[in-house]
């Protein structure tokens, strides 16, 4: 067979005057009554509401408006296996039996005010529960699907989804198939079960009473799937992470994506993401309710202020009795600011400290301040990483403040708290790395 669909017509008829059905009731009795007319390699497709009725699968639920809605999310809550995402009011989990569906499947329509349905506890079960009832009593072999309706994501509105079957090949893969134009379809796999769950909602319709119709003039195969072979596999999923489990692994992982990076690609670094992480790292706590962090995202002056904070490095380690060849040595391990992609200085403004007559206290409040100065800067290399960029936090502009003020034309009071070299990482993207054993660097007293 090269297709599902033979070219020729396929009817779909609704299956009218079927009973309201309730726990206990014989669902392929009533339908066989109904549908005398069923023939071998018909597809009776049957609404997941009439098989969670007939199997028990009703809860009774408090009448009060608030008692009501508890008891639903906690339905809908137990049902489920994992929520994939939140959104306003609406619960979309995957549910015991892997379906990824709004409030576990339960509903409330088409069944009393005070009660509701869950979805069938083994629908592919039920399916073929009803195949071999429906053989018993006509004696002839029809395919069932077992439907429910669906959301669908990235597309508005709901369809009718297989959610159990049997006697039907649920999945037809064209792989390898040649079209008329003559290009092989390589990954085209038509979900054949939920077409025909879509196809006949059409003459079933969510108000009418009429949950069961049959599809007549398919080319009906059964290679022994069913309709939990159109739930897909987690490890196959390009989406497997909800928005909720998302959300959840983007914050937990955002201090930890940080980490020194210290060789850069020639990629831009877009303007607007450095912006946005300075206001991210300016929402650090500060002492006083001050704000005593400054950026300076050097561009023009970068070359003239690298050189004169070397040769003030030069200088200093001259001082200090070091050789010339020495110096060289040390200083070409520095080169770290020369080579990034971009700088950003950060510097501590003491606006709004407390002075203290003793020099005890106005150290504390010194040290606070500064506290708060690598706070901000901490802020800044995370908000970075969030966005995927690499950056090393380097001292070098703290010894040789006075050097950095004047090149840049800062106020005397602007001190350097290091160097920000930032840059896409030669070595890969940055990915979070596991957090440390507290070990002897925490202690509960
Ligand atoms: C205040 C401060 C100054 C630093 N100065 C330098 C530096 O001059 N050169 C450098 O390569 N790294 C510098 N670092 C980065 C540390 O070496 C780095 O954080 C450490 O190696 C741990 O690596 P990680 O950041 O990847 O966790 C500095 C870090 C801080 C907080």
């Amino acid at each position: 067979m090269s297709d599902h669909a033979r070219g020729g017509d396929i009817t779909v008829k609704a299956v009218t005057g079927l009973p309201e059905f309730r726990p206990g009731d014989d669902l392929a009795g009533a339908i066989a009554d109904a549908a005398p007319w069923l023939q071998d390699g018909d597809v009776l497709v049957v609404t997941s509401k009439v098989v969670s009725k007939v199997e028990g699968r009703l809860v009774t639920v408090p009448a009060d408006a608030d008692a009501r809605d508890a008891e639903r999310r906690r339905l809908v809550e137990a049902e489920a296996v994992r929520v994939v995402a939140r959104i306003n009011r609406t619960l979309i989990t995957e549910n015991k039996l892997g379906i990824v569906q709004a409030a576990s499947g339960i509903d409330a329509s088409n069944v009393a005010g005070d009660e509701l349905a869950l979805l069938p506890e083994n629908p592919d079960a039920s399916a073929l529960a009803l195949r071999k009832g429906i053989h018993a009593r006509l004696g002839v072999d029809v395919a069932v699907v077992i439907t429910d309706t669906m959301g669908r994501a990235w597309r508005v509105g709901q369809t009718d989804a297989a959610i159990g079957s049997s006697g039907l090949t649920v999945l037809h893969k064209y792989a390898g198939q040649i079209d008329r134009q003559g290009n092989e379809l390589v990954v085209t796999e038509v979900a054949v079960a939920d077409e025909i769950a879509a196809a006949a909602d059409l003459v079933k319709g969510k108000t009418g009473g009429v949950p069961v119709a049959v599809l007549r003039g398919l080319s009906v195969t059964d290679d022994g799937s069913t309709a939990a072979d159109l739930i897909r596999p987690l490890e196959q999923d390009l989406f497997r992470l909800g928005t909720e489990e998302s959300l959840a692994q983007g914050r937990s992982e955002a201090v930890l994506m940080r980490r020194s990076a210290r060789f850069y690609t020639d990629e831009p670094i877009p303007e607007d993401a450095i912006r946005k992480a300075v206001g991210v790292a300016l929402t650090a706590p500060a002492p006083h309710h001050t704000r005593p962090v400054r950026f300076v995202h050097v561009k023009e002056r970068r070359k003239e202020l690298l050189d004169a904070m070397r040769a003030q490095w030069r200088a200093d380690l001259a001082n200090d009795g070091w050789s010339a060849e020495r110096i060289d040595r040390r200083v070409r391990r520095g080169d770290l600011l020369y080579g990034a992609k971009e700088i950003i200085l950060p510097f501590l403004v003491r606006e709004g400290a407390h002075t203290y007559p003793d020099p005890q206290r106005s150290q504390a409040e010194r040290t606070m301040f500064t506290i708060a100065g690598g706070a901000a800067v901490q802020g800044l290399l995370v908000a970075l990483a969030a966005e995927g960029i690499g950056s090393c936090w380097v001292s070098s502009t703290i010894f040789c403040a006075p050097v950095v003020r004047e090149v840049l034309g800062l106020p005397a009071e602007w001190e350097p708290l290091g160097a920000v070299a930032v840059g896409y990482p030669t070595d890969g993207p940055l990915t979070p790395r596991p957090p440390r054993d507290p070990a002897d660097a925490f202690m509960e007293l």
